[in-house]
């Protein structure tokens, strides 16, 4: 068993781990009592996705869910895992188009979640908010590589970086994100060889899903690691099955039920003896 965290994982620890080559593990969480045993065995980085929108609401993108949401949610896997280093993710329309939305709408994410850190899917046209939010004191990590909140500009969500020409603009899009103040890089969907070189030429640390071995971390959506989605990507390991064990609990329950096995006596509460006596020897009214 991990080792629960004991003081907590800051963006220091983050860099350091990129100084000396410690591959730092990131899971996906949307509540507190799963932030609470992330943070038992340890998991130093956690991110509230929007993919929320796909795991938590079931919708099939990730651009319905509210900023609101986002926030409810993040703060409470803040109270569920205090010492984990949590990143939010800003969901779609809360940053578009408009500097001054987009910094209001991470303000009123870093005040009323307790986040350390926000999430953006980026393009150039980003790097003047992603200035100002760290010129204030914001840490943003950028997200690049495949980003699903453009998914109906991209048509699907298919690997970025196919081409030479498409590989070297995300390097692009890393070094001006960098230069920008971002604090780290998400790297979604790319081949090893485009990971290898953005790491390669910025200085910040670079978490990876779907993104081969060079990423300073890696980050997957829990649910695909442990089969509550029905469709796990290729590049997700299988962690467990917590779907046959939820599956399993629940047939049972409803077999106690339905078979009178519950509630059975100690599942009942009990009135001192005496006051039963009482009040079974009571006559009934009318
Ligand atoms: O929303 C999310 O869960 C993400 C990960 C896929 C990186 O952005």
């Amino acid at each position: 068993m991990n080792q629960p965290l004991t003081r907590k994982f800051t963006l220091s620890d983050l860099r350091a781990a990129r100084q000396s080559g410690a591959k730092i593990p990131m899971l996906t969480c949307y509540d507190y009592s799963t932030a609470r045993l992330m943070q038992e065995v340890g998991v130093p980085m956690l991110l509230v996705g929007d993919s929320a929108a796909n795991v938590i609401l079931g919708h099939t993108t990730t651009l319905p869910v509210p900023l609101s949401f986002m926030i409810e949610i993040t703060a409470a896997v803040r109270r569920g895992a205090p010492l984990a280093m949590l990143v939010a993710d800003m969901p779609f329309g809360s940053y578009a188009g408009d500097v001054k939305l987009g910094v209001r709408s991470v303000c009123r994410m870093v005040k009323l979640s307790g986040c350390d850190c926000v999430k953006l899917e980026v393009a150039a046209a980003h790097a003047e908010l992603v200035k100002q939010l760290s010129d204030n004191g914001v840490a943003v990590m950028a997200h690049i590589g495949l980003k699903p909140q453009t998914v109906n500009v991209l048509g699907s969500y298919k690997f970025q970086g196919r081409t030479a020409a498409e590989a070297e603009s995300i390097v692009a899009l890393a070094l001006q994100m960098e230069l920008a103040g971002a604090c780290a890089l998400l790297l979604e969907a790319v081949p090893p060889e485009v990971s290898a070189k953005v790491v390669q030429r910025t200085a910040i640390p670079v978490i990876g899903c779907g993104a081969g071995p060079a990423c300073h971390g890696s980050v997957i959506v829990t649910h695909d690691g442990i089969a509550l989605t029905q469709h796990r990507p290729r590049f997700v390991p299988q962690l467990g099955d917590v779907a046959s064990v939820l599956k399993e609990s629940i047939a049972g329950y409803v077999q106690m039920v339905r078979s009178a096995q519950y509630p059975a006596t100690e599942h009942q509460y009990q009135m001192p003896a005496e006051e039963k006596v009482k009040f079974l020897n009571e006559k009934d009214e009318g």
